[in-house]
C-alpha cells in the first residue's frame, strides 16, 4: 500500500522512533561531505520528488531538495502560480498526472482536505509539507533535536506559548504517540484551531490548556513558540496585542527548568513571539532544529518508500 505522510499517526510511534534513529545515524555518517554529495548507500538513486508550494517556504523547500539529493535522487518544484493548479486544474487530476512522472509528492497548502484529496488520487507517496492543520515533518525534526540535546521524550514537559496553530497541533499529536506532556498557553479566542487534544489525552499524554504563560513554562524542559500570524491568516484584527503577554522573553525563560531549551520552527519575528535575547541566547537550539529538518526529511522519505 502507498505510504502517505499527512500526519504523524500515519507512521505511528514505532516508525517515528526508527526514523529518528536513522536520521541520527545518517547525520553522523555524513561527516564533512559536501552538502550536495549523496550518502554512500544512495538508497533513493533514480527517484524524483515533486514539490508543490501554495505558500512560501525556505526550510522545507531547501531541506527536502537537499535530502532527496543526498539520498541519491532529485527534486522538482511546482509553484501554484505557474502550474495549472493555479488556473483551476483539480487536485485529483494533478495527483494522477504527477504520479505518472515522479516517485513522491510533497505539498504545502492551506486546507488539509486538499492534501487528503491529493493522497486519495495519487499512486505515489504524498507528504505534508505544512497545511493549516498540521506540520508533521517539522515535528520529526523537533523530536530529533530534543533527543540530540539530551532530552528523554517520555515524560518530557513541553510548554507552548502564543498562537494555537498547525505546529502546535503536530506537537500535541506527537505527545500522544511518544508520551510527553504539553502545557499550552494561548490567549482567549485563539485556541479554536487546536486539534488532537482528546486523542493525545486518551493515549496517556497530559495536555494542559491555560491562559497563564507562567503556569505553562513553570518547570518546563522545552519552551516552544511560533509566529503569531501564520501564512494565510494575515488579516487577523488586533492579534498582536492579545499575544503580547505570551511573548517568550528572558523573564519567562527564567521560570522554566535551568537546563530548559528554547525551540522555534522558524521563521521568527524577533520582538513579537520571541525576543532577540532568547532566540540568540544560550538556551536556544533553533539552528540545530533547522538543520535537523534535512536529516528528518531523509528519514520521512525513506519511510514513505518502505525503507524504514
Ligand atoms: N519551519 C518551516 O517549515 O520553515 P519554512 O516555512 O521556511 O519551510
Ligand atoms: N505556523 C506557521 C509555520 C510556518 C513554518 C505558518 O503556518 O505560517
Amino acid at each position: 500500500m502507498t505510504r502517505h505522510f499527512l500526519n504523524l499517526s500515519d507512521a505511528g510511534a514505532d516508525a517515528i522512533a526508527a526514523m529518528i534513529n536513522d536520521a541520527i545515524d545518517r547525520k553522523a555518517a555524513r561527516g564533512d561531505w559536501p552538502r550536495g554529495k549523496a550518502d554512500s548507500d544512495a538508497p533513493l538513486a533514480g527517484h524524483t520528488l515533486a514539490m508543490i508550494f501554495e505558500k512560501n517556504s525556505t526550510r522545507t523547500r531547501v531541506s527536502f531538495d537537499m535530502a532527496i539529493r543526498q539520498l541519491g535522487g532529485s527534486s522538482l518544484i511546482l509553484d501554484a502560480g505557474t502550474s495549472q493548479l493555479g488556473r483551476g486544474e483539480t487536485i485529483a487530476d494533478t495527483a494522477r498526472v504527477i504520479s505518472r512522472y515522479a516517485d513522491a509528492i510533497m505539498i504545502r497548502t492551506d486546507d488539509h482536505a486538499k492534501i487528503e484529496e491529493m493522497a486519495e488520487h495519487a499512486s505515489v507517496p504524498v507528504i505534508n509539507g505544512l497545511t493549516d492543520l498540521s506540520h508533521p515533518c517539522q515535528i520529526v525534526a523537533d523530536l530529533l533535536t530534543m533527543i540530540e540535546h539530551g532530552k528523554a521524550l517520555p515524560g518530557l514537559e513541553v510548554a507552548w506559548l502564543g498562537d494555537g496553530n498547525n505546529v502546535l497541533n503536530s506537537i500535541i499529536e506527537a505527545a500522544g504517540l511518544v508520551k510527553f506532556n504539553v502545557r499550552i498557553a494561548v490567549p482567549d479566542g485563539y485556541d479554536r484551531e487546536i486539534e488532537f487534544v482528546e486523542s493525545a489525552r486518551e493515549s496517556g499524554a497530559a495536555i494542559t490548556l491555560t491562559r497563564d504563560a507562567g503556569e505553562a513554562v513553570a518547570g518546563a524542559d522545552i519552551v516552544v513558540t511560533d509566529t503569531w500570524v501564520s501564512m494565510g491568516q494575515e488579516n487577523t484584527h488586533n492579534k498582536l496585542g492579545a499575544m503580547m503577554p505570551y511573548q517568550v522573553n528572558d523573564a519567562l525563560m527564567a521560570q522554566a527548568k535551568p537546563d530548559a531549551k528554547f525551540m522555534h520552527c522558524l521563521p521568527a519575528h524577533r520582538g513579537e513571539e520571541v525576543t532577540g535575547s532568547v532566540i540568540d541566547g544560550a538556551q536556544s537550539i533553533i539552528w540545530d532544529e533547522a538543520e535537523n529538518r534535512l536529516h528528518a526529511q531523509k528519514s520521512i522519505l525513506l519511510w514513505c518508500f518502505g525503507l524504514i
